[in-house]
């Protein structure tokens, strides 16, 4: 009950920080589509049992979607025209499985038409990607719209790996999220996988005095520079972000103490005595590091956006 009044309050305060405002609940597919829910947990799952990859590909598009324009299902949309969308823009490197949700789109829409949109539907497959990682679960509020606007050009607004503290709490505090949801959400970096051009600048040509970044442990240094060889350009090269990249855990923040983990982003949460202590919270406590990524997730994902309920995620009605 106290995290149903929590989640209630969120709603609002988060609807009432943007416009145009969208009511978000809990029962909004009560009557209308009770099983989506369901409908896309089995659709993640099966596509996680072909392709172990799948959770965190959902989980990162979920974050792009909600940091450009909110969470509205934006990118998703394909290139039309000469209108070039997120998903063709700088910053998409590696994004995918976006298959799995038009998948779980077309299952939704046979069991009721026209009533679930893909920004709800996305929202669901990334705690669903979060629960079949073995993290935890939470209620989500729905009622998203999605959008009829995609732009390449918008995905610069993006945070970069290269940011400092001060660059990563503006990217958060433009979209109302705070430094705890900033430590909590780069948690997200429990699962998954980065290629070697995210985390270049730390391990060559690093600045002017050193090589390497100096906050990085050495030896973590040469192993990712042995993966990452400057000559052949292999593009696919790279590394996962954390030894257990498949096990949503509290690995990633007692990697970041060690000086282990791939991003200058990753490692900045060292530099702000706030996020710092957060840090060595997380690393020590993985329950606390639930229930505080938990939170952020739903004020992430109440995220403001669109205006429709599209029939197929890759196009506007
Ligand atoms: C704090 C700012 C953030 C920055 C700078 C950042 C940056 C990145 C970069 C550069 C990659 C690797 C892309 C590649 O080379 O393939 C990545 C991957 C990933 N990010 Fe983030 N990220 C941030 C926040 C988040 C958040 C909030 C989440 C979700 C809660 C998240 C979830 C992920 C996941 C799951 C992956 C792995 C994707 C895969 O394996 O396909 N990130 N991130
Ligand atoms: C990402 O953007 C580049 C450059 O616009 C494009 O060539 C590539 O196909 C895009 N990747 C994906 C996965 O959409
Ligand atoms: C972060 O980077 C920006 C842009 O390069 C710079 O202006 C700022 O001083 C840096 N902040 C910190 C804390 O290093
Ligand atoms: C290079 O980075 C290190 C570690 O951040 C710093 O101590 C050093 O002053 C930097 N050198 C230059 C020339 O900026």
């Amino acid at each position: 009950m106290a995290l149903l009044i929590a989640v209630l309050t969120l709603v609002l305060l988060v609807s009432a920080s943007t416009s145009p405002a969208i009511a978000l609940s809990l029962n909004h597919y009560e009557k209308t589509c009770p099983d989506v829910e369901s409908i896309v947990a089995k659709a993640v799952e099966r596509a996680t049992m072909k392709d172990k990859t799948v959770p965190a590909a959902l989980l990162r598009m979920h974050f792009h979607d909600c940091f450009i324009r909110g969470c509205d299902a934006s990118v998703l949309l394909y290139s039309k025209g000469n209108n070039k969308a997120e998903k063709d823009g700088p910053a998409n490197l590696s994004l995918h499985g976006f298959y799995v949700i038009e998948n779980a789109k077309k299952e939704v829409e046979a069991a009721c038409p026209g009533v679930v949109s893909c920004a709800d539907i996305l929202a669901f497959a990334a705690r669903d990607a979060v629960v079949l990682s073995g993290g935890p679960t939470w209620e989500l509020p729905k009622g998203r719209k999605d959008g009829r606007t995609s732009k390449a050009s918008e995905t610069i607004q993006l945070p970069a790996p290269t940011f400092n503290i001060s660059q990563l709490q503006q990217s958060f505090s433009q979209r109302g999220l705070s430094m705890d949801d900033l430590v909590a959400l780069s948690g997200g970096h429990t699962i998954g996988f980065s290629h070697c051009s995210s985390f270049q600048n730390r391990i060559r040509n690093f600045n002017a005095t050193h090589d390497i970044d100096p906050t990085m442990h050495p030896s973590f240094a040469a192993s990712l520079r042995n993966v990452c060889p400057i000559k052949n350009k292999a593009k696919n090269a790279g590394a996962t972000m954390d030894p257990s990249s498949t096990a949503f855990d509290n690995t990633y923040f007692k990697l970041i103490l060690q000086g282990k983990t791939l991003f200058s982003s990753d490692q900045a949460l060292l530099t702000n005595p706030k996020t710092k202590g957060l840090v060595y919270k997380f690393a020590s406590s993985k329950q606390s590091f639930e229930k505080a990524f938990v939170n952020s997730m739903i004020k992430m994902s109440s995220l403001n956006g669109g205006q429709e309920i599209r029939k197929d995620c890759r196009v506007v009605n």
